[in-house]
Parts: structure tokens; C-alpha cells; sequence
């Protein structure tokens, strides 16, 4: 089929894709280049997405997309169930060091992030002879059946969908504003009424008996970009190794090298029994990762895991290269670096006495950032900070014009919040055009109104 304009290619997307799918940008990517991409149309913008946090090391960097190439020449699929292949094995190797705890040493590769956490139930459930898993409000786990029913972020994901894998009890996560509490308080304050709602659910709702584990992600991602608390996840380590519960964090988006750390749990440094990964482990090559103990994983009967795509020897080549990237270049260093700047940037409209009240919160880890706007409509009548003098839909409309301006970045959240995803090896000067780009739109739109 010929296509004689740009505008006659998008059309033909725009009608076949399903429509299922949501885009940001109407256009067509042909090139990703570090913190850059470029549209047929010509737009070039600075990539403040990362595909989603994913290509965390810029688009198509030349060790890792080369690794890549060069194991297309050698081997593409090897599939796990036949043998084992080369990348599959020294990935394992390089992950060995990194993981946040040393139990961590069972592996288990997979494509996507919702099936690293469909692998996480399975094994959870597998190991405990128990069935219930406790999620958190604002959670996202993903789009297949088993990750669809842990998802609480928004309504969007299950709508239509139901009935979902029963079993599933929602924990209120200490986020002030799904708890009606101010931006400002403690951390301690929130925790402990959360962890006080777990013993309820336990004793009115889910018998620990009956409980086989508690996902959490370390940083709360499609739900706004909320750490975890360290109290809170320490207290509910204490929960599952008094009733013999595990304890999944799912890494997908925080993890390898997001807050600033290898993995964010390490703020807390709470152990995990498994621990999901995906996203960035290969910079756009679709993997993720089961980790948890050898003792656990040894009671799962051959064959009950697999996966005919299951740790792709090109996408495995890519991951081992990224975890050299990611030592190589010193990534570690630049996130903080820039995470500093970036919050420093933040802060600075925060501050700034015309745009200071739209800005309820700026959060998050390294470059896991957040700025949430105030609103004038809630998510009810009763949302407490409701504020009728604020624009309306600021975070939309900021992204918008973020994107009309030449950069690409995403909200989150039922809240109107925008999150910062940029590469972690983005330079001073690129997070500086980011920010200066933001703080445009941020200004623009307040002034329209
Ligand atoms: C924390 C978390 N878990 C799981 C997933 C699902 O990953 P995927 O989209 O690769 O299935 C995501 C995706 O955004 C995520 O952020």
C-alpha cells in the first residue's frame, strides 16, 4: 500500500490500531537518538518519557544496540525450555552483585513487566499452598489477568474487564492524598495508620492464613510517584515473617538505577522474597525478571514455568551490556546529580509566589520525580484540596504544551501530576532545557487559566 503524504500514514494508524491503545503524540516515530527522538514530520523533542522509563541509557546506545546486533548474528532464540543459552546465563551473572539482598538468587527471564508480576503470584501462591495476594491503593502491576487484578491506579485498566483473578485485597498506601491527610505530613504518621489497616484487613478481611503475599512497588508509579515509606515497608516485612506471608516488590519502573540507587528498595533495605524487574533491564528489548530465593524457587515442579520468547537471547545480550553501561559510565553518579537539579528546578516554581499555589507536592527519587497541581474539581466533592481557584486539568494541559514545545512527558495518576522518566544518563545541559521547557508551560498555562 503507498502512502502519499505523512498525514494520509498517521490516518491509516489512527483507523487500524485498535483503539485500545492512548498516544500522546499524534505523529510517527523514525529515530531515537540518546535523549532525543524524531518524527517523519521532522519534529525532533527532548525525551522526557524514556518510552515509558524504559530506554533509561538514551535511545539506541551504541554499546548496548550493539550488543544486540551483534547477538543476531550468533543466536536469536534459544528458548529456555530447550537449553540454555550464553546471555541468558551471563546476565545472572552480572545481576548477581546488584540484587538488594543477597537470598536474591533465583532467576527467572520473561518479556514484559506484567508477566514478571503474573510469575511472582504463580510462585507466591505455588510455595505458600495459599491464595490470597494483598495490593496497594494507587498500585500498578499491569494489563495481563493476574497483574490486572492487582492494578489499582485507575479504573481505566479493568473497566469492562471483569470478573478479575479473585483473591485480591487492596491495603491503603501512605500517599497524603488518597488519605485526605496534608502534603506535609510525617511519613511516620501515614505509615502507621496504613500498617494499623493491614492488621485489620488480616483479622476482618484476609486470614493471614489464607494470605500469600503482599505486592508493593518501591516507589508507587502509575499511581503518582510515591516512595514507599522505609517505616512502612519495614513494617510490613515484620507482618509477613510473623504469618510466613511473601513479600513481592515489584522493581518495574523504580528499579535498575531510576531513584538513584540499583534497585529502590535499597532505601529502605528491606529484604524481598521476589522481586520483579523489567523496563529498563534492557533499554527497550523486551525482558523482565523473576528474582527470588533458590530455596522457593526449588519447590516449583519443571515445566510450571516457561515461556516460548521467555529471556530472549537478543534482549538478554542487551541486558548484559546495560549492566556494564550502567557501571562503565558511572549512571549511578549522573541520576543524582541531575535528580539534584531537577528537584532544585522544582522548587524553584515552587516557590515562585504566582505559580507556588498551583504545586501541592514535589516528590519522588533520583529521576523518579513528581510535581502534582492543585485543582479546582477533585476526584469528588469531598476531596479535600479542592481548590476553585486553580485552572482546570493543569497536568494535561502542561504535558500538551511541553509537547508543542518540542518535549515529551507524561502524567500520572487519578491526581493531576506530571512525572519526570528523563534517561539516566541525560546531560546537565539536556535536564536543563527540560526543566526550562516545563517551567514554559507551567507559566503559560497558569496565565491562560
Ligand atoms: C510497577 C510496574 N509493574 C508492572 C508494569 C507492567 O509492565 P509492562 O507494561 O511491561 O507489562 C509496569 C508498567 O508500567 C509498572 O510500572
Amino acid at each position: 500500500m503507498a502512502f502519499s503524504s505523512h498525514s494520509s500514514l498517521v490516518d491509516f494508524g489512527n483507523y487500524h490500531v485498535t483503539k485500545g491503545i492512548a498516544r500522546l503524540v499524534d505523529g510517527i516515530i523514525t529515530k531515537g537518538e540518546g535523549s532525543y527522538v524524531t518524527f517523519e514530520d521532522g519534529r525532533t523533542m527532548l525525551d522526557f518519557s524514556s518510552g515509558i522509563g524504559v530506554t533509561n541509557f538514551g535511545h539506541c546506545h551504541a554499546k548496548i544496540s550493539g550488543a544486540a546486533a551483534e547477538q543476531c548474528m550468533k543466536l536469536v532464540h534459544g528458548q529456555c525450555s530447550i537449553a540454555f543459552h550464553g546471555p541468558y546465563l551471563q546476565l545472572i551473572e552480572r545481576l548477581l552483585p546488584m540484587m538488594p539482598h543477597p537470598s536474591l538468587d533465583s532467576f527467572f527471564f520473561w518479556n514484559s513487566g506484567s508477566e514478571a508480576v503474573e510469575g511472582a503470584i504463580k510462585l507466591a501462591r505455588n510455595v505458600t499452598g495459599r491464595q490470597n495476594i494483598i495490593t496497594m491503593q494507587g498500585a500498578y502491576h499491569g494489563r495481563t489477568f493476574g497483574a490486572m487484578a492487582v492494578t489499582r491506579s485507575k479504573t481505566i485498566y479493568s473497566e469492562g474487564f471483569h470478573p478479575l483473578m479473585p483473591g485480591v485485597f487492596t491495603l491503603p498506601f501512605p500517599y497524603w492524598h488518597q488519605l485526605g491527610r496534608s502534603p506535609d505530613t510525617p511519613s511516620s504518621e501515614l505509615s502507621a495508620f496504613c500498617l494499623d489497616q493491614l492488621a485489620l484487613l488480616l483479622s476482618q478481611q484476609s486470614s493471614p492464613r489464607d494470605t500469600a503475599a503482599i505486592i508493593i512497588e518501591s516507589v508507587i508509579g502509575e499511581g503518582g510517584y510515591v516512595p514507599a515509606p522505609p517505616e512502612f515497608l519495614h513494617g510490613l516485612r515484620e507482618v509477613c515473617d510473623k504469618h510466613g506471608i511473601l513479600l513481592i516488590i515489584d522493581e518495574v519502573q523504580s528499579g535498575y538505577g531510576r531513584t538513584g540507587k540499583n534497585f529502590a528498595i535499597e532505601y529502605s533495605g528491606v529484604r524481598p522474597d521476589i522481586m520483579t524487574v523489567a523496563k529498563g533491564l534492557a533499554n527497550g528489548f523486551p525482558l523482565s525478571a523473576v528474582i527470588s530465593r533458590k530455596e522457593l524457587t526449588d519447590q516449583l515442579k519443571a515445566g510450571s514455568m516457561g515461556g516460548t520468547y521467555a529471556g530472549n537471547a537478543v534482549a538478554c545480550a542487551a541486558a548484559v551490556a546495560v549492566a556494564d553501561v550502567m557501571k562503565e559510565e558511572r549512571i549511578l553518579d549522573n541520576v543524582n546529580a541531575r535528580s539534584a537539579e531537577l528537584f532544585s528546578a522544582l522548587n524553584t516554581l515552587r516557590a515562585d509566589p504566582k505559580l507556588g499555589p498551583c504545586i501541592l507536592d514535589v516528590r519522588g527519587q533520583g529521576l523518579m520525580v513528581a510535581v502534582e497541581f492543585a485543582s479546582p474539581v477533585g476526584t469528588s466533592p469531598h476531596d479535600p484540596f479542592i481548590n476553585s481557584t486553580m485552572p482546570e486539568k493543569l497536568a494535561s494541559r502542561v504535558a500538551k504544551r511541553c509537547v508543542q514545545k518540542g518535549m515529551l512527558i507524561l502524567t500520572t495518576s487519578v491526581y493531576e501530576t506530571i512525572r519526570f522518566i528523563p534517561p539516566l544518563n541525560i546531560s546537565k545541559e539536556d535536564l536543563a532545557k527540560g526543566c526550562k521547557i516545563f517551567a514554559e508551560a507551567v507559566e503559560e498555562i497558569v496565565r491562560e487559566g
